[in-house]
C-alpha cells in the first residue's frame, strides 16, 4: 500500500490509552506526512512517546512531532490550554513548525477551576483539565477563540485550509470510542464525540477526503475514571499479569480487564468506519514477542490472537506494537 497522497485518521477503539502516542509516532516516521494534525477534546489526553532513548509525556502537542520535517497542527475542534501548549513546545523544540487553528477554543483558568470543583468531576472522575467547561462555553457561544488570545498569536493559522491543500496528512484522534459523548458509556464519558468523522471535522476535512481509518486497540482493556466496565479484575491480579497501568495526566491507577470487549469493538469499528486495526502491547500479553519487527517472528499464540481480532472485527490488523519505542512495530502495510 502506498501511503503517499493519503489522508489517514487514527482513533482509539477502547477507553483511551490504547497507545496512540506510540503508533502515531511510528506512522509519522514511516509515512513522512507533510502535516500531522490533531483533533479530539484537548489537554485531558495523555500520550507517551518513546523515541531514540527519550521519553515525552504530552497532553496538547500532536504525538507525530518526532518527525522533524512535518508541520504539526492543532485543529479548530480542539480546546487549547496556552500554558500547557507553551510548555510542550519548549519540551519538544517544535517552535517554528507548530500551528494552531485560529478558531480553537481557549481553556481559561476559570474553566480549570470549574472542572476541579464541579460535582460532575467527582461523579465522572474528569481529568480536571478544564476541557468540559471549555466545550460547554463554546456551545453557549461564550468562549474565547485562539485568534483573540495574545499567547497563541505566534502560532495561528487556518488548519482546515492547510490540511486540504496538503496531500499526505496524518490526523490524530485522542481519547477512545467508549468515551464518546454520543456513543460511549454516557454519562461517564468525555465532553465530545471522538469518532473518526468528528476527528476529521475537528481538523477541517470532509468525509469524502479520508482514505484510511486506523483504529487502535490494546491487547487488553483499561479504563481510567468512573463508569461501567465489564470483566474488571483487581489491581493485584492486573499487577501479577503485568497489565497494571497508571494515568499519564492524573496518575490514577487504571482499571483493567484482561478480555477484549468484542461487542464494543465491533460497534466501534463500524461507527469509526475502520479500514485497519493497530494492536498494541502484544508483547505484554504474550511473552517472547518483545521488540519483534517481522510478523513471521511472532510466537504461534500471538499470531493466533491477531487472527482472532481480524476474524471478530472483519478488519485487517496492519500494525502491531511489540515494545515501547516508536520503532517497536510490525508494519504489515508494505
Ligand atoms: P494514548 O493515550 O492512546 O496515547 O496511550 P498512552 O500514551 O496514554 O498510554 P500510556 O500513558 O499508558 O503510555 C503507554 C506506554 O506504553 C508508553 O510508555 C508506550 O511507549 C508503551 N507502549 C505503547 N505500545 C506498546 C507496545 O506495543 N508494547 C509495549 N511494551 N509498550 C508499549
Ligand atoms: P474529561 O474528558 O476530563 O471531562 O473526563 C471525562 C472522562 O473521560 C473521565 O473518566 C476521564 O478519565 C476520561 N478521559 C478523558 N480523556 C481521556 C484520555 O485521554 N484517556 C483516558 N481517559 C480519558
Ligand atoms: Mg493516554
Amino acid at each position: 500500500m502506498t501511503v503517499l497522497k493519503m489522508k489517514i485518521v487514527v482513533v482509539g477503539g477502547q477507553y483511551g490509552d490504547e497507545g496512540k502516542g506510540k503508533i502515531i509516532s511510528h506512522l509519522a516516521l514511516a509515512d513522512n506526512p507533510e502535516i500531522i494534525a490533531r483533533g479530539g477534546v484537548g489537554p485531558n489526553a495523555g500520550h507517551m512517546v518513546h523515541y531514540k532513548g527519550q521519553k515525552f509525556g504530552l497532553r496538547m502537542l500532536p504525538s507525530g512531532f518526532v518527525n522533524k520535517s512535518s508541520r504539526i497542527m492543532i485543529g479548530a475542534g480542539v480546546s487549547v490550554d496556552p500554558e500547557v501548549l507553551e510548555r510542550e513546545i519548549t519540551l519538544t523544540g517544535t517552535k517554528g513548525r507548530i500551528f494552531v487553528d485560529r478558531r480553537c477554543t481557549v481553556i481559561t483558568k476559570e474553566h480549570k477551576e470549574m472542572d476541579a470543583t464541579a460535582a460532575l468531576s467527582a461523579k465522572i472522575g474528569t481529568t480536571k483539565t478544564g476541557c468540559g467547561p471549555a466545550v460547554t462555553a463554546r456551545a453557549a457561544r461564550n468562549a474565547m477563540l485562539a485568534q483573540d488570545c495574545e499567547e497563541l498569536k505566534p502560532y495561528l493559522t487556518d488548519v482546515a485550509t492547510e490540511v486540504n491543500k496538503a496531500k499526505n496528512v496524518l490526523i490524530e484522534g485522542t481519547q477512545g470510542f467508549m468515551l464518546s459523548v454520543l456513543y460511549g458509556t454516557y454519562p461517564f464519558v468525555t465532553s465530545k464525540d471522538i469518532s473518526a468523522s468528528t476527528i476529521a471535522a475537528d481538523v477541517g476535512i470532509g468525509p469524502t477526503k479520508i482514505d484510511e481509518v486506523i483504529m487502535i486497540i490494546k491487547s487488553y482493556t483499561t479504563r481510567v475514571g468512573n463508569g461501567p466496565f465489564h470483566d474488571e479484575i483487581s489491581v493485584e491480579e492486573a499487577t501479577k499479569l503485568g497489565f497494571q497501568e497508571y494515568g499519564t495526566v492524573t496518575g490514577r491507577p487504571r482499571r483493567t480487564s484482561k478480555e477484549l470487549h468484542w461487542d464494543d469493538l465491533r460497534f466501534a469499528a463500524m461507527v469509526n468506519g475502520a479500514t485497519q486495526i493497530a494492536v498494541t502491547k502484544l508483547d505484554v500479553r504474550f511473552a517472547g514477542n518483545a521488540g519483534v519487527r517481522e510478523y513471521k517472528k511472532l510466537t504461534p499464540e500471538a499470531k493466533k490472537f491477531v487472527e482472532k481480532i481480524e476474524k471478530e472485527l472483519s478488519v485487517p490488523v496492519t500494525l502491531i506494537g511489540t515494545g515501547p519505542d516508536a520503532e517497536d512495530v510490525i508494519d504489515r502495510r508494505k
